[in-house]
């Protein structure tokens, strides 16, 4: 078991295990990414190349990462950005791609971005440490990290999406002081699926 102390938290480069960043990404959301993707490993196959790609919701320049430093080993990983974030990305060529894509970039990614623009907070919008590393407080490490990051930049508050059966997810947001903040709205799934319920939370910085 490793120690806590041998964590960590940085910001990610273009020379990190992508795939080991993609999966983590994808296994953030239940509903989301399995509509998207059908399963981790065509995540990790094409999420891994899309981290690269200038102004991506999930761009590698808005993500840090929890770092096993004895292995080098990324363990956790934390998506996060502000309206300055470069979120300029052409999204036609996914649109075009298939239906799941057509569906889930319009309801999703644009209205997280078109979101993102009007506000002037940070936003989190993935948080995941790999299962075999979860409840040493790796989350705490990253939120904090970000937290420190958004409040330099003097931002005064950080909010996010949760889906309020995630348990774990709602539990270590409330521990690090994030309250909820808005009523049960209706998250996205796939047009067949169960709706998930969601609420904002947000924290003062
Ligand atoms: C949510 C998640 C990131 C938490 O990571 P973690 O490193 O295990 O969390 P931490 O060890 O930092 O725990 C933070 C706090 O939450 C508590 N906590 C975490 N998981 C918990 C659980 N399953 N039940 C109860 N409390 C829990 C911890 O006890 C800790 O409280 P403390 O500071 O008082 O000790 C992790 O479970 C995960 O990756 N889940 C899958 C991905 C996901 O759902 N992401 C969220 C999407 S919004």
């Amino acid at each position: 078991m490793n120690n806590n102390d041998e964590i960590i938290i940085r910001p990610a480069n273009n020379n990190d295990d992508l795939k080991r960043i993609a999966e983590l990404i994808y296994k953030t959301d239940v509903y989301i990414y399995p509509y998207w993707f059908e399963n981790v490993e065509n995540a990790k196959e094409e999420l891994s190349q899309r981290l690269l790609e200038e102004g991506f919701i999930f761009n590698i320049n808005n993500i840090d990462v929890a770092v096993d430093s004895k292995t080098n080993e990324i363990v956790g990983i934390i998506n996060s950005y502000t309206k300055n974030s470069n979120l300029n990305y052409d999204y036609t060529n996914l649109k075009n791609k298939n239906e799941r894509y057509n569906f889930t970039i319009t309801n999703y990614v644009e209205h997280l971005v078109n979101d993102i623009k009007n506000v002037p907070y940070a936003y989190i919008s993935n948080i995941c440490v790999h299962e075999n590393y979860r409840g040493k407080k790796i989350a705490k490490k990253l939120i904090n990290y970000v937290k420190d990051k958004y409040k330099k930049q003097l931002l005064d508050e950080i909010y996010l999406d949760v889906i309020i059966n995630n348990k774990s997810a709602v539990v270590a947001y409330e521990k690090n002081g994030f309250e909820v903040q808005s009523d049960v709205f209706t998250g996205f799934a796939g047009p067949s699926e169960e709706e998930p319920e969601v609420v904002s939370m947000s924290s003062r910085l």
